[in-house]
């Protein structure tokens, strides 16, 4: 299986409650490598940008107001599988579906306040990863 790249981010909510090491942990337990990482606190623009595509769904408004509400870790991980690997890892969008185990079965409250997104594809992955990191800021690992 090749090595690829997924994106991730640690949502205001699990950065609020000293989360990011615990989840950081938890990627590095399955074997996923942190090759870039930054705190950023999400300008309004730059969150609408990002979820783009879900600017009709009736949600939209409440997820802007909460991913800006403070800040959040954006990371690039990689890892056989990765895209995939990570969505495991992530669990269900809703954490009353996710499986226990599962970050947002252990550590998110609701389906608006979920602790954590991951890229669904490889395609969205490089889009994603594109939107926080220059080539120059991610790693590559080479042992
Ligand atoms: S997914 O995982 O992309 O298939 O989930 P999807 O249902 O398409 O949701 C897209 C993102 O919107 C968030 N979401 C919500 N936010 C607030 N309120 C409600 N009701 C809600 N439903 C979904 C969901 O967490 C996804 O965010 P990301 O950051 O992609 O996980």
């Amino acid at each position: 299986m090749a090595i690829e790249r997924t994106f991730s981010i640690v949502k205001p909510d699990a950065v609020a409650k000293n989360l990011i090491g615990a989840i950081y942990q938890r990627f590095e337990a399955a074997g996923l490598k942190i090759v870039a990482a930054k705190m950023v606190h999400l300008s309004r623009e730059q969150a609408e940008g990002f979820y783009a595509e879900h600017s009709e769904r009736p949600f939209f408004k409440a997820l802007v107001d909460f991913m800006t509400s403070g800040p959040v870790m954006v990371q690039v991980l990689e890892g056989e599988d990765a895209v995939r690997r990570n969505r495991e890892i992530m669990g269900a969008t809703n954490p009353a579906d996710a499986l226990a185990g599962t970050l947002r079965a252990d550590y998110a409250d609701s389906i608006d306040e979920n602790a954590v997104h991951g890229s669904d594809a490889a395609a969205s992955a490089a889009r994603e990863i594109a939107y926080f990191f220059s080539d120059e800021e991610i790693c590559p690992r080479t042992r």
